[in-house]
C-alpha cells in the first residue's frame, strides 16, 4: 500500500499541511511521499493507492498550474477507484479543496468527505487535524485492502 501527498503552495501554508498529512499516514506504517506537484512523476502517482492533493485558494479557485496538473497529469494516470483527499490553506473563501475534490470525483476516485481547509498558516491544533486526516487515509487504505 502506498500513498502520495501532492501540493502547490505559494508561501508554505499548504506545504505545511501536506507534510503533517504525510506524517499521519506514515505513523500508520503506510509508505508515503509528500511532493510538490512540480516534482511529481507519473509513476509515483501510478504506484499510489491513495492520492491527496492540496492547493491554496487564489481568486476563488485552485492555482492555475494545479488545475492543469489535475486535468492533464492526474487524469492521464486514470486514477479511477483510488482513494482521494483534498486539502488547502485559504484566506477567506477557500474554494480550492472543494474544486479539487469535485475533479477527483469526476475521475471516479473515492474522495474523503469533508475536504480539509485551514485558514492561513496551520497552528499546532491545525497540524494535529492534518495528521488526523493522514491517519484516516491510512486506515481507509488498510480497510480497503482487507475487503478487496
Ligand atoms: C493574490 C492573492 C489572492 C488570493 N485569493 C484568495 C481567494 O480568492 N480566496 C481565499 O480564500 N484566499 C485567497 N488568498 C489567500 C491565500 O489562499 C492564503 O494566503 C493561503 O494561506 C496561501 O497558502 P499557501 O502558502 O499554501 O499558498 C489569496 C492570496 C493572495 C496573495
Amino acid at each position: 500500500m502506498k500513498a502520495i501527498v501532492i501540493y502547490l503552495s505559494t508561501s508554505g501554508n499548504t506545504k505545511a499541511m501536506a507534510e503533517a498529512i504525510a506524517s499521519g499516514i506514515e505513523s500508520k506504517n503506510v509508505d508515503v511521499k509528500a511532493v510538490s506537484f512540480y516534482d511529481v512523476k507519473p509513476e509515483d502517482i501510478n504506484e499510489a493507492d491513495a492520492i491527496a492533493v492540496g492547493s491554496s485558494t487564489f481568486y476563488y479557485k485552485m492555482l492555475l498550474p494545479m488545475e492543469k496538473f489535475m486535468n492533464e497529469t492526474l487524469a492521464a494516470t486514470n486514477p479511477e477507484g483510488k482513494l482521494g483527499a483534498a486539502f488547502g490553506s485559504y484566506g477567506w473563501s477557500g474554494e480550492a479543496p472543494i474544486l479539487i475534490a469535485e475533479k477527483m470525483r469526476e475521475m471516479g476516485m473515492n474522495v474523503i468527505d469533508p475536504v480539509l481547509r485551514i485558514l492561513h498558516k496551520p497552528t499546532d491544533k491545525d497540524v494535529q487535524e492534518c495528521k488526523r486526516l493522514g491517519i484516516d487515509i491510512a486506515e481507509k487504505l488498510k480497510h480497503r485492502s482487507k475487503t478487496a
